[in-house]
């Protein structure tokens, strides 16, 4: 079982955040477990102070590396992994989020105020993670958002029937819409072919509708899936069908403008750039 411990000024937020929806429901039956520390339970002031002004001046104050470090130590053994929420570290991304879900053990260290002191860096941290190119007041929405997302690659996690490998960019592409009852609504109906019944007819369609959402909002994503799709194509001994880019632009174009408006699929000004 993957245990989390958070270190962190406030740990009454991580509790609180943790204990709603799948992921709480995942911490009730002991799927992943999340604990959070807070350096002042080390402070020796009768104020609990975890943090002073920086050597050399400047804005606001750095969390001390005493009471950091003996809370690391509380938590951390062999198999941990220190990891640093900071805007300066790589962005977390799904497949970062899949990796950090077969770890054992994950400690999670957040920074208020100007952030942690620099020796605590170059002694504990392991890694950092940024959760994107903004600045936070905390690490701790970081830690919040790396749970969040990392514990639903946690076999068990997700509701029955419910899988990540579905959801965006689990195959490097967005999810496909979807729609429930009633079958017209808003004026607009949902696609005949969902209502057929024939799941291996559904699961090619949705793949290709997942490949055009992909190519409308994210053309950076859907670059990298069209190489990989050209490339399979190229390796192919028998091509039974045209090229992926090809096949895509026919299965758009006998669309119905029905399905196209209800998809949001109406307009694709980026085919000219992939296809010219
Ligand atoms: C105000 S920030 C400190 C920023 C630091 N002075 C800098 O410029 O790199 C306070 C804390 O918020 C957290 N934080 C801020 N932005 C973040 C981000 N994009 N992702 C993850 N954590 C972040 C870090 O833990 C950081 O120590």
């Amino acid at each position: 079982m993957l245990k989390i411990d958070v270190i962190t000024l406030f740990p009454e937020m991580i509790a609180s955040a943790a204990s709603f929806g799948v992921l709480g429901q995942g911490l009730k039956e002991s799927l992943l477990e999340v604990q959070a520390h807070t350096p002042r339970e080390f402070a020796s002031d009768k104020h609990r102070t975890a943090d002073d002004r920086p050597f050399g001046g400047g804005d606001g104050m750095i969390m001390l590396a005493e009471t950091l470090e003996k809370t690391i130590l509380k938590v951390k053994h062999k198999n941990s992994k220190v990891i640093y929420l900071s805007p300066q570290g790589p962005v977390l991304t799904d497949e970062k989020a899949r990796a950090l879900a077969k770890e054992e053990h994950l400690v999670f260290v957040c920074g208020r105020y100007g952030g942690i002191d620099q020796r605590i860096l170059n002694t504990y941290i392991d890694e950092e993670l940024s959760i994107g190119d903004y600045v936070l007041s905390g690490g701790e929405l970081g830690a919040l958002v790396a749970i969040d997302s990392l514990s639903r690659f946690i076999p068990g996690v997700l509701g029955h029937g419910e899988s990540a490998d579905k959801d965006s960019f689990s195959e490097g592409l967005l999810e496909h819409p979807n729609f429930t009852r009633p079958r017209e609504y808003l004026d607009q109906s949902v696609p005949e072919v969902l209502l057929g019944g024939n799941h291996a007819v559904i699961a090619e369609w949705k793949r290709k509708v997942s490949a055009l959402v992909t190519l409308k909002k994210r053309p950076d994503l859907f670059l990298s899936y069209l190489e990989k799709e050209n490339e399979a194509y190229k390796n192919l001994k028998k091509k039974k069908k045209g090229k992926p880019l090809d096949e895509l632009f026919k299965f758009w174009q006998a669309l119905s403008d029905k399905d196209k408006k209800v998809l949001g699929l109406s307009e694709l000004s980026f085919w000219e750039d992939f296809h010219g």
